[in-house]
């Protein structure tokens, strides 16, 4: 019997310690104070490569002001979905304020971005529809394409020829959905963007771009990777995060007044689940002055990442095809990435492992997140523990060894 009694769960012990046989059981770890370059994790201090908050933002005191003041005002719970009392002006503002920096029509806050993109995939494809989704997906967009009930057809990461080959049938379908990441969350690589709304226009498909970890990064205005290789008019549905870099939580679309119409009228999580704080829309809102007013944080920030990956690559590690401020060391095997991980935590430096079945299998890397918080020393601190040699016999493979390569 399990600690809990209930010998209905007893396979979860069975399950939890196959996890633990194959290295990936997954465990909390708790932060004390602000989310930062520095943080306290599990009471010990370390530098901070594993956290999405690329502009430094989660902990600057003007968005927590704007919190506070809204807060004061208006109160903290929402206390109801957006269509029945919970939709406050403060989310008003942000949505308007959202638009104006996507430079569409309109914009709709969700309460994440997970539910941003699962509720729009399943409001926009049904039965008799298809979404091409690339391999390497974000889980949110997957579990939209299954949600929807749509036929869905996975293309191998990136390989937009091989998506053109799969369009070959697409017009046996009412509808047609082509979804990918801009910047993938794991691999730090972009999307074929140019390509992908090549083939939109050409087979009469939707292209929904998830600009999560590119929203106040990439661009020049940070709107995101469509904007940096100007295809954003090209784009019928843009999805973009509160979350990472704008330091705060939540989720958007960003699109014609149209689209967000439908949204609003279909969109499960949208119109079932209680509208955020608005104070959380207020600190958003602060996040995109500084997104505006500061653009030398993401510029700064491109410049260090690009400047880290040839270090890392001029030291033999494989970082893939990384473009921006995500930076994988490719290992290989599971075991090996929490072995890693743990060799440079016990270094002061917190770098997580990131394995199946996040990664696809053998891809296991740790994931080096850059941010603006972070000094030349946090980094060259990161630099000087990946090439001791004390290290080496534990976590290098590295070019001798095939299985840190993809
Ligand atoms: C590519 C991508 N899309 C969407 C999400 C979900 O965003 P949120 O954290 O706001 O739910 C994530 C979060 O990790 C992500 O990596």
């Amino acid at each position: 019997m399990n600690p809990t009694g209930d010998v209905a769960l007893e396979w979860i012990d069975r399950e939890l310690a196959d996890l633990d046989r194959q290295g990936l059981r997954r465990r909390l770890q708790t932060r004390e104070g602000p989310q930062a370059a520095r943080v306290v994790l599990d009471g010990r201090e370390l530098v901070n490569f594993g956290s999405n908050d690329y502009l430094g933002l989660a902990a600057d005191p003007r968005l927590a002001a704007a919190a506070a003041e809204a807060a004061q005002r208006d109160g903290w719970g929402s206390g109801a979905s957006p269509l029945v009392t919970g939709h406050a002006a403060a989310h008003q503002q942000l949505q308007q304020r959202l638009a104006e920096f996507e430079g569409t029509e309109a914009a709709l806050l969700f309460t994440s971005g997970f539910a941003a993109n699962a509720g729009t995939i399943a409001a926009v494809v049904g039965p008799g529809d298809v979404v091409y989704s690339d391999r390497k997906n974000h889980a949110s967009l997957w579990d939209g394409c299954r949600l929807s009930r749509a036929d869905v057809r996975v293309y191998p990461h990136g390989d937009w020829r091989q998506l053109e080959t799969l369009l070959a049938d697409s017009p046996k379908y009412r509808r047609r959905l082509i979804v990918t990441d801009s910047l993938f969350s794991m691999d730090g690589d972009l999307a074929p963007l140019v390509e992908l709304a090549d083939l939109a226009e050409r087979y009469d498909a939707m292209l929904m771009v998830d600009e999560a970890h590119a929203t106040g990064v990439f661009g020049q205005r940070g709107r995101g990777v469509a904007e940096q290789l100007g295809v954003e008019d090209r784009v019928s549905i843009r999805v973009g995060t509160l979350s990472k870099a704008l330091g705060s939580v939540g989720g958007f679309v960003a699109g014609s007044r149209t689209l967000i119409e439908w949204l609003v009228n279909r969109a499960r999580p949208y119109i079932f689940s209680t509208a955020s704080p608005a104070a959380i829309a207020a600190a958003a809102v602060a996040a995109l002055d500084i997104v505006r007013d500061e653009p030398q944080r993401r510029t700064a920030l491109l410049a260090r990442a690009q400047e880290l990956r040839n270090t890392l690559r001029g030291a033999g590690w494989n970082v893939g095809a990384s473009a921006g401020q995500i930076i994988p060391v490719i290992v290989g095997e599971p075991a090996r990435a929490a072995t890693f991980s743990h060799a440079l935590r016990e270094r002061g430096l917190f770098v997580p492992a990131i394995r199946p079945p996040t990664v696809p299998e053998g891809e296991a890397c740790l994931r080096i997140s850059l941010t603006a918080g972070h000094s030349e020393e946090m980094i060259a601190m990161l630099v000087a523990a990946l090439g001791q040699r004390t290290l080496q016999p534990v976590i290098l493979g590295r070019n001798s060894n095939s299985s840190c390569e993809r």
